[in-house]
């Protein structure tokens, strides 16, 4: 039985091995990809994985010493061909995996709460992701968090159709 509360959720430090979090995100996107959605996140290299971790504000699940999580949180993009993300009210995040050996076990919403709070903590209004408008259980996973679909995308990267989901924030007590 996996004890839950011994993983450390931490932000990102600068030596925090890269190869060990693209692995883990290959791993943890295997699932979906084998089924029809192929996440970019699947196959993505190094250096993606670094610009991600390193642009945003990113944060790791460590257990024993191994990184068995990742979420990285983005302020609004100008250039964005999402609509939704060049507002300056809004936050998303993405590079959103949990090991496959712990997924279900409520380290994914923990991550996700750690993104909230930290959104809540700067005064995001709005916050957001992106994920394949045919992954229904993510979907679905998002709702019952309080997200509603916002916007559509599709990405040049990958093959598939996007939707946009987002949250409003309530201000810190
Ligand atoms: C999405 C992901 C990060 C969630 O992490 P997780 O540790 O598995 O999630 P949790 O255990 O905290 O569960 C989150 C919710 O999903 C549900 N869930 C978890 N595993 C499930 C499964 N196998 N089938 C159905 N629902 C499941 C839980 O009941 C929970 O619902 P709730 O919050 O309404 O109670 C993880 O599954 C993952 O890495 N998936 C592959 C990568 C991916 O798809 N990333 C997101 C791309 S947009």
């Amino acid at each position: 039985m996996i004890k839950i509360m011994d993983i450390l959720i931490r932000p990102y430090q600068p030596d925090d091995s890269i190869p060990e979090i693209t692995a883990l995100l290959h791993r943890a996107y295997a699932r979906p990809a084998g089924q029809d959605v192929r996440f970019w996140a699947s196959r993505q290299d190094d250096a993606v994985t670094e610009k991600r971790l390193k642009t945003g504000t990113s944060f790791l699940a460590v257990r024993d010493g191994a990184i068995v999580g990742t979420i990285s949180v983005y302020g609004p993009d100008r250039d964005s061909p999402a609509e939704f993300y060049r507002r300056e009210d809004v936050n998303f995040f993405g590079q959103f995996g949990v090991d496959p050996a712990l997924q279900g076990t409520g380290l994914g919403k923990r991550l996700y709460q750690t993104v909230e709070d930290h959104c809540q903590k700067n005064n995001v209004k709005y916050l957001a992701l992106d994920t394949c408008q045919d992954a229904a259980e993510l979907i679905e996973m998002y709702q019952r968090w309080g997200f509603k679909q916002v916007d559509r995308v599709k990405w040049e990267v990958v093959d598939f159709r996007s939707i946009i989901m987002a949250k409003e924030l309530t201000a810190p007590n």
